[in-house]
């Protein structure tokens, strides 16, 4: 049977704590929602968003294990094998080895990164929103190696070709998913 939000947001908030990860994990679970409509999977636009939502169980937790701990609290958890494989693949080549497959892991492996560098290049602005963050100076950003470093723009390089999309189309539509989700998201953390 498939996860709902609910059950995913009690295993999320069972293992972190920290706003600064639930804001995260809620930021992806919209960004990827955002996407399955976006990429014609609207039918499917829960899976997604429980998938994002999911993707970093481990990580306030077990740092050291990421990637790996997830799919053992997973399974402890009954949580079906697609969730527990698609959440794991995006340690692809960092933390583990099972390959993005599906648009969805795809998508995931993209953005995951990128969201981090948009919302810290939001933090930047007077507006501290990507409301009226234009690509032109998101992609300046993304150049700026000492800005967000801890951002990979190699992970982010190659999601984008994984998903045979040029880079700019990537920046592009995941600044559009933030632009779009920023209100839900925001509602999200106040609720937390
Ligand atoms: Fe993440």
């Amino acid at each position: 049977m498939a996860m709902t939000r609910q059950q995913a947001w009690d295993l999320l908030t069972q293992y972190n704590k920290e706003t600064f990860h639930l804001r995260h994990a809620i930021t992806v679970e919209h960004v990827m929602g955002w996407y399955a409509d976006q990429l014609g999977y609207g039918a499917d636009k829960e899976f997604w968003s429980v998938v994002g939502l999911l993707h970093d169980l481990d990580f306030e937790q077990w740092p050291e294990e990421h990637c790996k701990k997830s799919q053992e609290l997973m399974r402890q958890a009954g949580v079906e094998e697609s969730i527990v494989r698609a959440t794991a693949s995006h340690g692809w080549g960092i933390c583990v080895d099972i390959k993005p497959e599906h648009e969805m892991e795809k998508a995931l492996f993209a953005s995951d990164e990128l969201t981090g560098l948009i919302g810290a290049a939001a933090l930047m602005r007077p507006s501290k929103s990507v409301a009226d963050m234009e690509l032109k100076s998101l992609k300046k950003k993304f150049k700026d190696k000492k800005f967000a470093a801890g951002c990979s723009r190699e992970v982010i390089s190659d999601g984008a070709a994984l998903l045979g999309w040029e880079l700019d189309k990537l920046l592009d539509m995941t600044l559009k998913a933030m632009q779009g989700e920023e209100d839900a998201i925001e509602e999200a953390v106040r609720s937390i």
